[in-house]
């Protein structure tokens, strides 16, 4: 079948325009290398805005995370609980360590981890437990932060999707100990590639700053506390140029205009998918009392993996991209065999069945109607 209407995609990066302005402002600079003026912007306007307790801009969520296990020290043999639907580099970042991976199951309803099953995963060797806030909607952070509490654990959040998305009123990112942002061209506020790590707890600051810059202690002297900077630790480069935060800058001065546009069209598609979800033909994304949503991600959870691949194929043929989104972690081909063997049924369940739908700031609503009525002729043929 073919269309004559125009593609809809997936995603379509959008631009501000004030991106070329800061970019030009850094090229005439002529201080393009990363930690300058345009980082310190970004990063100070984030913890205003959100309540970080301390920010520092990472070339990706990827290397954000692999910050927060450093600083975690995890030691081969330790234990890290997580959940098993979530994307590589939540747990590539442990493995990286030498840590043992242990992963708790997502939830009947919604692909957040099943926070209770995470805290009977808890074992003398466990180090640390890692959320993952899926579509931006949080994971119930209370249980997790009690039982880490009582048993001496960091918690670090991926909060990938998680920008501007609250948890009983807190910002994502300021409940764990350690926190890592995305800002790749599919989240709602872009550098392209990047990331943000975040760190509230005051005994992890100064630390982060080393690791962030190599294992030396240049921002100490960039702000002039030593009178040279030297090897003090272990680290890698994790930090942007400058040239990727004035173009994260540009994003952030219009983030109430990204969000309020991204909301709306989550907000849509669900009025318009209305009766099918009524109908009981297809599931929505699932909103605890506790969380706010982002308009990161709007999903439906078709009912078998057969469905949603005649859907996908479905829309492809009306001009219509559609994608799934991650593979089981605990059978990857990497992981499998080392996996306790648990079954995780719930993080299959999404894995074959969970559809993600155009969600951009250019989608317009007419293309919402025509992917809706897509959808609705789908489950009434
Ligand atoms: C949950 C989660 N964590 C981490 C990442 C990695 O982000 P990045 O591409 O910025 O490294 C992603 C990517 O989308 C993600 O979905």
């Amino acid at each position: 079948m073919s269309t004559t209407e125009p593609y809809i995609y997936f995603n379509w990066p959008h631009i501000t325009g004030k991106e070329i302005v800061y970019i030009q402002e850094v090229m005439e600079s002529h201080r393009m290398a990363g930690n300058g003026a345009f980082t310190r912007r970004c990063q100070a306007l984030l913890e205003a805005r959100f309540g970080f307790a301390k920010s520092l801009l990472t070339t990706s969520c990827t290397d954000a995370l692999e910050m927060c296990a450093l600083l975690a020290d995890i030691q081969p043999g330790d234990e890290v609980v997580l959940p098993a639907y979530t994307f590589v580099s939540t747990a590539n970042a442990f493995v990286l360590r030498g840590a043992k991976l242990v992963f708790a199951d997502s939830q009947p309803n919604e692909p957040n981890m099943d926070v209770a099953q995470a805290v009977s995963l808890i074992t003398p060797k466990t180090k640390a437990i890692v959320v993952m806030h899926y579509a931006g909607i949080a994971t119930d952070m209370d249980p997790i932060l009690k039982a880490a509490k009582a048993h001496n654990l960091l918690v670090i959040e991926d909060a990938a999707q998680a920008i501007d998305s609250q948890y009983k009123g807190h910002y994502l990112g300021t409940l764990g100990h350690l926190a890592a942002f995305s800002f790749h061209e599919t989240k709602n506020i872009s550098s392209c590639e990047g990331g943000l790590f975040v760190s509230n707890d005051v005994r992890f600051h100064a630390r982060s700053e080393i690791i962030w810059e190599k294992g030396t202690n240049r921002t100490a002297f960039f702000r002039g506390e030593v009178d040279k900077y030297n090897w003090v630790d272990v680290g890698s480069s994790y930090l942007p140029s400058e040239l990727t935060a004035a173009f994260l800058l540009a994003q952030l001065e219009h983030l109430d205009d990204i969000q309020t546009k991204r909301k709306h069209i989550w907000q849509r598609y669900k009025e318009l998918l209305q009766p099918l979800e009524e109908g009981g033909k297809l599931h929505f994304p699932f909103v605890p009392d506790y969380a706010t949503v982002n308009g990161h991600l709007f999903y439906l959870v078709c009912e078998s993996l057969d469905e949603r691949q005649a859907l996908i194929e479905y829309l492809q043929a009306r001009g219509i991209m559609t994608v799934f989104h991650y593979q089981r972690l605990h059978s990857s081909p990497f992981f499998v065999e080392q996996h306790d063997g648990r079954p995780l049924p719930y993080t299959d369940r999404f894995a074959d069945q969970l559809l993600r739908l155009p969600l951009h700031y250019s989608l317009t609503e007419a293309d919402q109607v025509r992917i809706t009525d897509a959808i609705k002729a789908f489950y009434n043929a």
